[in-house]
This record gives structure tokens, sequence and C-alpha cells, in this order.
């Protein structure tokens, strides 16, 4: 069972955030425009679902248990890096900025793991502290979500990243 693999939701997060990172070291090192677009194309299909279970998951769960602040934040880190994420699906790598675009998206993403996984006043460490929620329950349903997204990316692909906090046009 693919629940079992992950002892909770932020086991489970953490788990993505891994994966993320070594697509991204993957991008790097690889050559030639068709494997630079496939490993985009990866990263930014992992990166809508593991926002959108987040936003529509996680995150919820711990509004008003969890410092404000620190929650809008990763909101808007998630958008900023929607603008990139629909912006690099939108092109490929014979654009100018291509490359650049998927390495600022690395370091985006890397402050934001940080915000989430820093050890004691980090985001998971709060969520941990804040002891009611069951945070085996969220994985299920966010393993659940994931799955869904992950059949619709294989089946049409995933539209456009919706952004929620910032006010910028999605195309
Ligand atoms: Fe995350
Ligand atoms: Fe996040």
């Amino acid at each position: 069972m693919a629940d079992q693999e992950y002892s909770d939701a932020i086991a489970l997060l953490k788990a993505g955030h891994r994966k993320v990172e070594e697509l991204f070291e993957q991008f790097e090192n690889a050559s030639g425009s068709g494997a630079r677009q496939k490993l985009a194309h990866r990263i930014c299909v992992e990166l809508k679902i593991h926002t959108a279970i987040e936003e529509e998951i996680f995150y919820p769960a711990f509004e008003g248990k969890i410092e404000e602040d620190l929650l809008r934040e990763a909101y808007v880190e998630h958008d900023g890096a929607k603008v990139l994420i629909n912006d690099i699906e939108a092109g490929g790598p014979d654009d100018d900025y291509y490359d650049a675009k998927v390495k600022v998206l690395s370091e985006e993403i890397k402050h934001h793991v940080h915000e989430e996984e820093m050890p004691s006043e980090g985001m998971f460490a709060q969520c941990r502290k804040a002891g009611d929620v069951d945070l085996v329950a969220l994985r299920d349903a966010m393993l659940a979500r994931k799955e869904e997204l992950m059949a619709q990316a294989e089946a049409e692909g995933l539209p456009p990243a919706q952004p929620r906090a910032l006010n910028v046009a999605t195309a």
C-alpha cells in the first residue's frame, strides 16, 4: 500500500520535496533540449500537485493553529513559483530565458522548502507542535488527491496553476 511508505502527512510532503530536488539536479546535469524539456515538465507537474495538496488540504488544517504570517507567506511563495511554472510549461528549451527560469524556480523552491522544514520555528515544526491535527488522516487525504491529480496529469495534462494570493492574470 502506497500510504505505508509515509508515516504521516509531513513525511509525505518532505518526500515530495526530496523528489523535486532530485529532478532539479537532473535538469542541471541534462544535456539536450528534449531531455531538459521532459525534466522541466516533470518538475512542473510535481510542483503543481505538491502545491495543490498543500493548499487544498494541509495548510487549511493548520489555519488558526500555527503562525498566520507563515501560512500567508507560503501561499505567496507558491504563487511566485506558479507564475514561473506556467511560463516554463508554455515555453521551451530554445527560449533564451528557459534555463534561467528553471534555475530561479529551483532557488525559490529551495527557500520555500527551508521555511517549511526549518527545525523548531519552521512550518512543519509548528504543525507538529499544534498537536490536535490528525496527521495520518491528512496523509491519506493528500495521497488520495495526489493520485487523482497524477491520473489527470497522465490522461489529459494539468491546467495552468492558479495563483491564490497574487493578483496576476493567468494564461
Ligand atoms: Fe512543501
Ligand atoms: Fe509549500
